[in-house]
């Protein structure tokens, strides 16, 4: 039997632009994704998923057959569950050359599925990373990072970009631009708070939806170049352990996502109440539409706020990991 582990993430800044070759900074926080693999006599899967927000489930099926799998949950979400389960399966069989390879999995995390905290890439990378290493076959993190993003970009009908998988693996503050990924070395300690909605946004429908606004209006492009501009800025301050200064540019980055109307209702309430709460600075985090918001407080005052605020489900401090996949 064998475990992995990897984290989720907080984008400080770039998400969205970073699919239109703008850099980005994503953070990876100490809340995990957990994957158990354990080899089969035969070539099926049994995926077993805990804690995913939603009601778990648990599928048995041949991967790639056609049998559909009786679950006690909406399909849509399994689909798409399964799509990332079955990925990280196949890059483990391709990795060891083992394509008859059957495995019963658990999927465990604490990660708010779909709200902008890189859930499904935390799930691939501990995936592929636990089924490899259940093959005989250690891959470093970059390898990870690379065969994750494989998977996340054939889910999401090539739409991804490699800063979620690339920071899941790696851990710490990391850099992404196209294909080019660092970590950010001698990042300060950041005073992260999330708050969290409850609700999920549609990243495909979120991402075609920027798109669609760059291709008709020239200031819309010019504000996703804005956002690259925020970026750079932000990666001068966090060189300089600015923290404040990373506060008033995520507030800058925020203001611009909402000009492309990724923000929600919900999420500008707890921006709003993470502000007037006192912090640094606070944003949308990943696709938007809904989930959380970042923002940066090193009092109790933003959390407290943002409990009391309405259409925030849940708020917490999350400290930055700097530790991305591992053995457990
Ligand atoms: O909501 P998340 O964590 O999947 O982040 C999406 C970030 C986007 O920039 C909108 C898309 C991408 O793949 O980078």
């Amino acid at each position: 039997m064998t475990v992995s582990s990897a984290p989720g993430k907080v984008y400080l800044f770039g998400e969205h632009a970073v699919v239109y070759g703008e850099p980005a900074v994503p953070c990876a926080i100490e809340r995990r994704a957990r994957v158990t693999v354990e080899s089969r006599d035969d070539d099926r899967l049994r995926v077993e998923a805990r804690d995913l927000t939603l009601d778990g489930f648990t599928v048995e099926y041949s991967s790639g057959a056609s049998d559909a799998p009786d679950v006690n949950v909406p399909t849509p979400l399994v689909e798409a569950a399964m799509g990332y389960v079955d990925g990280a399966v196949e890059q483990a069989r391709d990795v060891a050359d083992a394509p008859d390879a059957g495995f019963d999995m658990v999927v465990e995390s604490d990660i708010p599925l779909g709200a902008g905290l890189g859930s499904s890439a935390a799930v691939v990378v501990a995936a592929i990373d636990a089924a490899a290493r259940e093959l005989d076959c250690d891959l470093t993190p970059e390898e990870v990072a690379d065969r994750a993003y494989r998977v996340e970009h054939e889910v999401q009908d090539g739409q991804a970009s490699r800063a979620d998988t690339f920071c899941s693996a790696m851990g710490g503050a990391v850099r992404v631009e196209g294909d080019d990924c660092a970590r950010i070395e001698d990042v300060p300690n950041l005073p992260l708070v999330v708050g969290y909605d409850g609700g999920a946004g549609d990243t495909g429908e979120l991402v075609a939806g920027v798109r669609a606004l760059r291709d008709e209006y020239a200031f819309a492009a010019d504000t996703v170049e804005a956002i690259g501009d925020v970026v750079r800025e932000g990666e001068d301050a966090l060189a300089e352990d600015d923290v404040s200064a990373v506060g008033k540019l995520m507030n800058f980055d925020h203001g611009l996502l909402s000009a492309l109307g990724v923000s929600s209702r919900s999420l500008d309430a707890m921006v709003w109440a993470a502000r007037e709460a006192g912090a640094l600075g606070a944003k949308l985090t990943g696709a938007g539409g809904g989930g959380c918001i970042v923002a940066l407080d090193e009092t109790p005052a933003t959390e407290t706020a943002l409990s009391y605020t309405p259409g925030c489900e849940s708020a917490f401090r999350a400290e930055l990991d700097r530790e991305g996949v591992r053995a457990e």
